[in-house]
């Protein structure tokens, strides 16, 4: 049965009328027109979905948007902005990271989490926190010299 919710995402408000059970991944890409967050697996299993509720990396595709709307959610859209770049952005441009793009949203959204956790890592902190994201383009390296640059310009 449809529900009225209230979600907020990278600052803005917006009601919403969906089935309480939707994925959040749904809400924002279908509903709400915010198209970083992609549809990979479905399963909880590759990352190409997170956003971050409440601070935390969240995969959307297995997030009920009932479980999301209380919640201050941001996407990779309101990370940074062009004027004034997140320094994940800016480090992946520096470090030439993307192939094709489709994982990216998954692995920027999960370090940008993490990095405000602990914002000076060890390599294998970061290995470590980035575990069980997929790129089938093989990134893996330059997102590794991305996260530290992040880390330094941080
Ligand atoms: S699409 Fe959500 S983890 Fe793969
Ligand atoms: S850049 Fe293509 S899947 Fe990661």
């Amino acid at each position: 049965m449809t529900e009225s919710f209230s979600l907020k995402v990278n600052g803005v408000q917006h009601r919403l009328d969906a089935d309480p059970d939707m994925p959040l991944l749904y809400a924002l890409r279908n509903e709400l027109g915010l198209n970083n967050p992609h549809f990979g697996c479905g399963l909880a299993q590759c990352g190409a979905c997170t956003v971050h509720l409440d601070g935390f990396a969240i995969r959307s595709c297995q997030t009920r948007i009932a479980d999301a709307a209380q919640g201050e959610i941001v996407t990779l859209a309101g990370l940074g902005t062009p004027a004034n770049p997140h320094p994940l952005q800016r480090a992946y441009v520096e470090e030439a990271v993307p192939q094709c793009g489709y994982c990216i949203n998954g692995w920027i959204m999960t370090a940008a989490a993490f990095l405000k956790q602990n914002p000076k890592p060890s390599d294998a902190e970061i290995r470590d926190a980035l575990t069980g994201l997929k790129c089938r383009c093989g990134t893996h390296m330059a997102i590794l010299r991305a996260v530290k640059r992040a880390a330094e310009i941080g």
